[in-house]
């Protein structure tokens, strides 16, 4: 996938389908259908047929003729234009991709509109993120062609003015290091357990680091031992492959600047251990390690774009396996720091990998830490698979994500962690048990990390968004990817 942005116009753009944004009111539907059947009198017929009125999403194709150097027009409607926003671009930007993909297209251009207020870098990188995101398939296993992994769009031109030339390719380049961490987080959370391992997983964060400049360092088995990372050596127990702990750190921010600190669940496979699953469904569980995904894609994105930040990022990574050395209920487990907890269940075992990162996070002084975990099947009972889950301590980094969220399309509520709740989680063995049961499930999965914070700290619960049973606009079925959007747009405006 490559984009690129050109000084041009829609009839002298060489592409295999041009793109052109229409709005639905009249006023500027209108002032389209006049210039546009003006320009290209092959779409005067179109707008005579009035099958396309500028809905969003709404798509029709056409050929230019000897009126343009792409043989083929799409139109695509952006609704009205008083409610156009950037997911308005990103949204439009993917069905027309489509439409053009369904053609055989491989290179689509873009006319990139100025409207509603919105400023042209923005606009660009919308449709970047839109156009290319919506090409993504986890298909390298398929050696048979189907629809599953028929044409793509491989080539995005965006078209502007020499007025916007500037601010249009800022915006192409920041969309396309997004989109690529958006890429590997899915390609990551999309894989196998039998390509994604803990091992491959800190194979595939050190390659990252290595193509986008950042630092990582992978901690072995011996060295979580030495750690007392109890946490992890528990969940790892009934495991073969052995568990490793990855630190990724880059730090191009302020030498006195106290870093952010990003925590992702790195569960390969989750079969709920001894106290096991049911089959239904079970392979959805080789995503259980999409919090690591989104860290690691995060940091290839912000490095890529070269933020001037200091931030980190944690992966505790092993598989919850049953067999005849695994942990069991009953066991008693002891963290980093010394706290214990009584296993209830062995398939409350995100928490226990991330306590022990969480208590790891302390040695970096984090100004505030992250953590993103497919943690509790409760959240998407909760906010159904569009809607992060956000609980913590830290308002003033609850109010970031609540801005990003608002921008990037990637939303976020906040669940309580009242005090009242706790009770849930007491245990008469050890300090706390791992498992709430049904009620407030996520809030009491939010609750057993707190004990292990001592800074300002936000949970991001993402097993909703994570894992999406069906594909939408720009996001397919599978690993979404939420999060690097999420955490790049909040980082690059902090
Ligand atoms: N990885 C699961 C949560 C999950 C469920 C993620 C569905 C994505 C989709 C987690 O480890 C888990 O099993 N949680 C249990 C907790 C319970 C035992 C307290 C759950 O949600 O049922
Ligand atoms: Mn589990
Ligand atoms: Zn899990």
């Amino acid at each position: 996938m490559s984009v690129s942005c050109i000084v041009g116009n829609r009839r002298s753009a060489k592409a295999d389908a041009i793109v052109v944004f229409v709005a639905e009111d009249e006023k500027h539907f209108k002032a389209a259908e006049k210039t546009l059947t003006s320009e290209i009198p092959h779409l005067t017929p179109v707008f005579e047929s009035k099958d396309f009125t500028g809905k969003a999403n709404q798509t029709i194709l056409a050929y230019g003729g000897s009126a343009t150097a792409a043989q083929r027009v799409i139109l695509v409607g952006l609704g009205e234009s008083s409610g156009v926003t950037l997911e308005k671009f990103r949204r439009a930007a993917a069905a027309a991709t489509k439409r053009a993909a369904a053609c055989n297209c491989s290179h689509v251009a873009f006319e990139i509109a100025t409207i509603n207020g919105i400023d042209s870098a923005s606009i660009a990188q919308a449709i970047t993120e839109g156009s290319i995101l919506s090409q993504y398939r986890f298909d390298k296993y398929k050696t048979i062609k189907d629809e599953g992994n028929g044409n793509m769009v491989k080539k995005v031109t965006l078209i502007t003015d020499k007025a916007h030339q500037k601010a249009v390719t800022k915006g192409a380049g920041i969309g396309e290091s997004i989109v690529d961490g958006v890429t590997l987080a899915r390609d990551l959370a999309n894989a196998p357990n039998n390509e994604i391992y803990p091992e491959t997983l800190a194979k595939r964060a050190q390659e990252a680091g290595r193509k986008a400049g950042f630092k990582t360092t992978v901690l072995d088995k011996k060295k979580i031992e030495e750690l007392k990372m109890g946490g992890l050596l528990g969940v790892n127990a009934g495991s073969v492959r052995p568990p490793v702990f990855i630190v990724m750190e880059y730090m191009k921010g302020p030498k006195n600047e106290k870093p952010l600190v990003l925590v992702g669940k790195g569960i390969t496979f989750d079969t709920g251990g001894i106290s096991i699953k049911p089959g239904a469904g079970m392979s959805d569980m080789k995503s259980d390690m999409h919090g690591a995904a989104s860290v690691i894609g995060t940091m290839y994105t912000i490095a890529k774009l070269g933020l001037k930040r200091n931030v980190v990022a944690l992966v505790p990574s092993t598989e919850n396996m049953p067999s005849g050395t695994a942990y069991v209920p009953g066991d008693i487990l002891t963290f980093m720091n010394g706290k214990t907890a009584e296993i209830d269940n062995t398939d409350a075992e995100g928490r226990l990998v991330l306590a022990d990162a969480l208590c790891y996070a302390d040695r970096f002084k984090p100004s505030a830490v992250i953590d993103l975990a497919t943690l509790t099947g409760a959240i998407a009972v909760a906010l159904g698979t569009v809607t992060t889950g956000m609980m913590g301590t830290d308002e003033k980094t609850k109010n970031r994500l609540r801005v990003a969220a608002e921008k990037t399309n990637e939303y976020v509520c906040e669940l309580p962690l009242y005090d009242e709740y706790n009770e849930l989680i007491h245990s008469d063995y050890a300090d706390i048990k791992n498992s709430g049961g049904r009620y407030a499930g996520s809030i009491t999965a939010a609750l057993f990390l707190k004990h292990f914070v001592s800074y300002p700290w936000v949970h991001l619960d993402i097993a909703g968004t994570g894992i999406q049973p069906k594909a939408s606009h720009y996001t397919p079925k599978g690993g979404s990817g939420v999060g690097v959007r999420l955490l790049t747009e909040m980082l690059r405006h902090w």
